[in-house]
């Protein structure tokens, strides 16, 4: 059965915002925990622009399945990652002005700095995965870095504006994710996944689990939206 990890950044996003202290990303982390998600990603940007160290380590102590945390390969967080010891990290690539993480680690150009950074991490206990665009040759300097876990980008398929490109976009990740199988990694995927795309996905058995942010937090606001004002009416009244 595939595992679902659930990323909280936007909780904070909307925390941020306001510069005040909720919504809480950790407290929304204990519902997603205690609603069946298997895991808890989060993603100590350098700019901080919606998780702070603090959430991490009050995340670190209060949840009790693996906390997964993607970060780029920055000395400042590579101690912070050491420091709070999660089950996993992720390393993903990171720039300034990108809404979002926009494509995959290029692993192929820097494999002795994540062969380094993963020989750190798992030193401490730390599981790694290395989020790739899919791609074989990408697949294959992860091999070689040393690690066992990589996370496909699945972006491109997401964002797909037909359906020719979002059937190229899914063999790619398929083939991909049968490659890396085949060469001993465990298969994880997200970026971009929602209610209507996820599905088609699942029947590449060889993706273990499936790392999903933005539309489960979209979608919540949906979900409690109508008791959230019910709520306030009975307040005010
Ligand atoms: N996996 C990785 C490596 C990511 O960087 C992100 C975004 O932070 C996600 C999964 C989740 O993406 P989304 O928010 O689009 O579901």
């Amino acid at each position: 059965m595939p595992e679902l990890g659930v990323n909280i950044d936007h909780v904070a996003t909307i925390r941020q915002a306001r510069k005040i202290d909720y919504p809480d990303p950790v407290e929304a982390a204990l519902i997603c925990q205690d609603s069946g998600a298997d895991s808890i990603v989060c993603h100590l940007r350098e700019d901080r622009r919606h998780i702070q160290d603090e959430d991490l380590y009050r995340m670190r102590k209060k949840i009790g399945v693996k906390l997964n945390l993607e970060m780029a390969m920055s000395e400042e967080i590579i101690k912070i990652a050491l420091d709070v010891a999660p089950d996993q990290i992720t390393l993903v690539p990171e720039r300034r002005m990108e809404l979002t993480t926009e494509g995959g680690l290029d692993v192929a150009t820097h494999i002795r700095r994540v062969e380094k950074i993963a020989r750190r991490m798992v030193r401490a206990g730390i599981r790694v995965s290395l989020f790739v665009d899919p791609r074989k040759s990408q697949v294959k300097a992860s091999r070689d870095a040393g690690v066992f876990t990589i996370e496909l980008h699945t972006g491109c398929y997401a964002n797909a504006k037909n359906k020719k490109s979002s059937k190229r976009e899914y063999d790619a990740i398929k083939q991909c994710a049968d490659y890396a199988e085949k060469n001993g990694l465990r298969v994880f995927a997200g970026h971009g996944l929602n209610y209507s795309n996820v599905k088609p996905l699942t029947k590449i058995r060889v993706i273990e689990e499936y790392n999903i942010g933005h539309s489960i937090v979209a979608r919540s606001i949906f979900t409690g939206l109508g008791k959230a004002v019910r709520e306030m009416k009975a307040l005010i009244r």
